[in-house]
């Protein structure tokens, strides 16, 4: 059976799904995107999502063509016809189709795609061993808050770690981790309190990272809204990363260099424990 996938208001079979040459996503990177983890058959955290999603189409001035309810419903429809169960849900728009002019075209419907990815989240080997990131320089524009498709420096960071043998990049700006390549990055300090960098149009603000915040002010962590340098990561108890697609995934080197004891720490495990649980749990209201 070929992957059901939604495009403009229809389920189709992808290899029916096209897009033309026009289509101002492709030849501007002129839209914007969302990434939804799915556990159990159910979208995690999709509320925070779908707000993040309309303040991203606000942002780059595209309306909104469908209420939140509309949406749940969509991406709900489109995890049931795809049978899935574990895995990602993929959401995109742009500003749609015209002829290629700078300018914002008059009169014209956004492209709407979505798709899913199976894959294995909560009993990923990256989540169990940890993982190795290697640090890259920013090179981003200036309003990384915006989820823009726009995502070449993040392709080129990531395959520079890939070929470093590492699974993520941590972007440094003036000496301070951003963020990692598609993951909020997190140290944890000898103390035993949590690092995480604030939110500003540095980084994106991330729902796996807010959802991970309340999760371990509920469990009495400390938290350090702060930003960290790359010395500071080096010499951390633990560090890791958050995305929708990973959930919690220890990092055990950085650069080379053993984070800790070179394992996946404590708290990491205790904080990924907690976010699989909530992840499993009929929803709850956030906040
Ligand atoms: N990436 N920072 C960046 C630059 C990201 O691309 C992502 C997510 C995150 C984590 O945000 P969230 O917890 O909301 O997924 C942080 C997605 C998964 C991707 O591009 O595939």
């Amino acid at each position: 059976m070929s992957r059901i996938v939604f495009l403009n208001g229809s389920f189709l079979p992808s290899e029916e799904a096209k897009i033309p040459i026009m289509d101002r996503g492709f030849l501007f990177a002129d839209g914007i995107y969302e990434g939804v983890g799915v556990l159990n058959g159910r979208l995690v955290d999709n509320e925070a999502h779908l707000e993040r999603l309309e303040r991203s189409m606000r942002e780059i001035r595209i309306d909104n063509p469908y209420s939140r309810a509309e949406w749940t419903k969509l991406e709900e429809e489109l995890v049931h016809r795809n049978g899935m169960n574990e895995g990602f849900l993929y959401l995109q728009i742009t500003r749609g189709v015209a002829e290629r002019d700078f300018f914002f075209p008059q009169n014209v419907a956004p492209t709407i795609v979505m798709f899913t990815q199976t894959k294995s989240i909560a009993d990923a080997p990256a989540a169990r061993n940890g993982i190795a990131v290697i640090t890259v320089p920013d090179q981003r524009w200036e309003r990384r808050d915006i989820k823009s498709v726009s995502l070449l420096a993040q392709v080129l960071a990531k395959q520079a770690a890939k070929e470093a043998g590492a699974q993520e990049a941590w972007m440094v700006e003036d000496g301070f981790v951003t963020e990692g390549g598609s993951s909020s990055a997190f140290i944890v300090t000898k103390a035993g309190n949590i690092v995480v960098r604030p939110l500003s149009n540095a980084i994106l603000p991330g729902i796996t990272r807010q959802s991970l915040l309340r999760l371990s002010k509920q469990d009495g962590i400390v938290l350090e809204e702060r930003r960290f340098t790359v010395e500071e990561a080096y010499d951390a108890a633990e560090a890791f990363l958050t995305s929708a697609s990973n959930f919690v995934v220890p990092i055990v080197s950085i650069d080379g260099r053993a984070i800790g004891n070179g394992k996946p720490g404590p708290i990491t495990q205790k904080l990924r424990q907690l976010y699989l649980q909530m992840a499993s749990e009929p929803a709850i209201a956030a906040e």
